[in-house]
């Protein structure tokens, strides 16, 4: 063999080699995409809470967001929270069958409790899972038209119920 043809074929193996690389990110960065979103869901948006204590009466959603909320939560869910997500003032009780009535969204009752992936599920799956009657909404709405309706009524929430939840919600990340 020349020295000529070893050289040749040095280079061709260095070429294939760092041409199989942009291949295997390729097909890793599809296997990881894949995993952490489903087919049937697109890509939830993360709220951007970041650490620092002064961001705290920052709100994760933009105004687009909540106007696009304020409009679905009439379509959907005013019927049973009411207009401005006040009903039920009387929320704590439970009538002839037991049941709670829908709780007011708009910072009053305990909502501010729940991080936001247990708000999504609730919206999706409805209350039926934990013993209530809430119907589930993941049929009829899209993960960000879910985020869209929290950041409408968080909107509502004072600053106060706002920061404890935020603290809430950093905690359970
Ligand atoms: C048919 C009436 C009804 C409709 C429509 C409805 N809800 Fe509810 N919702 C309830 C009831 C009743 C509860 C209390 C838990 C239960 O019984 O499932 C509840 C509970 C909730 C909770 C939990 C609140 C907490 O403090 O724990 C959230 C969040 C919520 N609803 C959001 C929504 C959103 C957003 C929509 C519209 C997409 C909606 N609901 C539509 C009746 C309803």
């Amino acid at each position: 063999m020349s020295q000529r043809e070893q050289n040749g074929n040095k280079d061709s193996g260095k070429k294939l080699g760092a041409a199989g690389v942009p291949v295997v990110a390729a097909v890793a960065v599809t296997v990881l995409v894949a995993l952490f979103y489903p087919a049937s869901e697109s890509p939830v948006v993360i709220p951007k809470i970041t650490d620092t204590e002064d961001d705290s009466a920052k709100r994760w959603y933009t105004n687009e967001q909540v106007a696009h909320g304020q409009k679905l939560f009439a379509q959907y869910c005013s019927g049973c929270h009411g207009e401005n997500a006040a009903a039920t003032p009387d929320w704590r009780k439970t009538d002839a069958a037991g049941n709670y009535p829908p709780p007011p969204l708009n910072g009053s009752a305990h909502t501010w409790h729940h991080p936001l992936s247990v708000l999504r599920e609730t919206i999706r799956q409805g209350g039926v899972p934990m013993g209530g009657v809430m119907p589930g909404f993941a049929d009829k709405l899209s993960a960000q038209e879910i985020d869209a309706v929290i950041a409408w009524f968080q909107s509502l929430w004072p600053d106060e119920v706002y920061q404890a939840w935020y603290r809430m919600e950093k905690e359970s990340l």
